[in-house]
């Protein structure tokens, strides 16, 4: 099998333990499963569950209890885009594709279905602990994907975000922004992989830089294809940041300096990943496949 065949039947692995915990669409709170339902399954590119479970085998990872962990990162980054999205942050009216939640189903009703899926986030890792009461990694893993997610994780990066937008912000902000809003979730997909298989904490530690590098090159290229993508093939409308005044990579050190960095940080992820035990092509190669990625 290639990459792309591998790719496409990762991401319908994916997507099938994804719908294990979706919730039925029914009683009085119908409209609100709706909205949550609809956001979660309207498109994506489910990479932060495919980072898990890469870095999961890559450390001989074996049992179901990845699963419910999965299931929580992409709710968690769902619940991120929704509130992203809604007109309080960069009022944006079109992601995976399709109309943004609050388009489609009011704004209200797009606050309440982000908060679901934050917190279905944590029931559903949660189950976890079920399935292997006496594992440790469990409650570990737990820990490190809610500290991520937090204030002083993706929630702390968003809100200097929107606070700094229109506003002079340093280099060193302008990285905490990155490493806190983009980075902190890819990080927690990774260590929680790396966690669950068993990994120590000098190597959870590497695992981490690998994800904040692949983290920060990730956000830069999503800051040049803002500037230089097509809305069509990205699923999303561009030119947001400049319309939201927003200080970017791009912005700050320009198109040339911003790609030779997506290339950079790349490459240095993949240098780290070498160092570790264990070996997986796909993980490499998904790592580097992001840099030139247009959507
Ligand atoms: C979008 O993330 C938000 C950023 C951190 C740039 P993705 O580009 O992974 O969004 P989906 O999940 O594929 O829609
Ligand atoms: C998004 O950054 C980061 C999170 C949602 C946590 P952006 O605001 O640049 O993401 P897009 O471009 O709307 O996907
Ligand atoms: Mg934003
Ligand atoms: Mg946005
Ligand atoms: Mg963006």
């Amino acid at each position: 099998m290639n990459f792309d065949e591998q790719m496409k039947k990762r991401v319908t692995e994916v997507k099938s333990v994804i719908a294990q915990y979706l919730p039925a669409e029914e009683g009085f709170q119908r409209t609100l499963l709706e909205a949550v339902n609809y956001s979660m399954t309207v498109g994506g590119k489910k990479l932060r569950p495919l980072l898990m479970h890469q870095t999961y085998l890559l450390f001989g990872g074996n049992s179901r209890v990845i699963q419910p962990f999965m299931a929580a990162i992409e709710m968690i980054h769902t619940h991120s885009l929704i509130h992203d999205d809604l007109p309080a942050l960069d009022n944006d009216e079109f992601r995976r594709g399709k109309e943004t939640t609050h388009i489609v189903f009011g704004e209200a009703m797009a606050i309440l279905a982000g908060d679901a899926l934050l917190n279905l986030a944590y029931e559903t890792a949660a189950k976890a602990f079920e399935m292997e009461p006496g594992n440790p990694a469990v409650g570990k893993a737990f820990t490190v994907l809610a500290e991520k997610t937090g204030a002083g994780g993706m929630l702390g990066g968003q809100s200097v975000d929107v606070e700094f937008a229109g506003k002079a912000v340093t280099p060193e902000q302008l990285f905490y922004i990155y490493r806190k809003k983009t980075c902190a979730l890819i990080e927690a997909s990774m260590m929680v992989g790396a966690i669950l298989a068993g990994a120590g904490d000098e190597e959870t530690e590497t695992v981490r830089q690998i994800a904040e590098k692949v983290g920060m090159a990730f956000q830069i290229r999503d800051d040049i294809l803002d500037v230089t993508g097509n809305a069509e093939e990205l699923g999303k409308d561009v030119g947001n940041d400049e319309k939201n005044s927003k200080m970017t990579y791009v912005k700050a050190f320009g198109l040339t300096q911003a790609k030779e960095d997506v290339d950079r940080y790349s490459r240095e992820a993949v240098e780290l990943l070498s160092k570790l035990p264990g070996e997986n092509d796909f993980l490499k190669e998904l790592i580097l496949v992001l840099i030139h990625r247009n959507s």
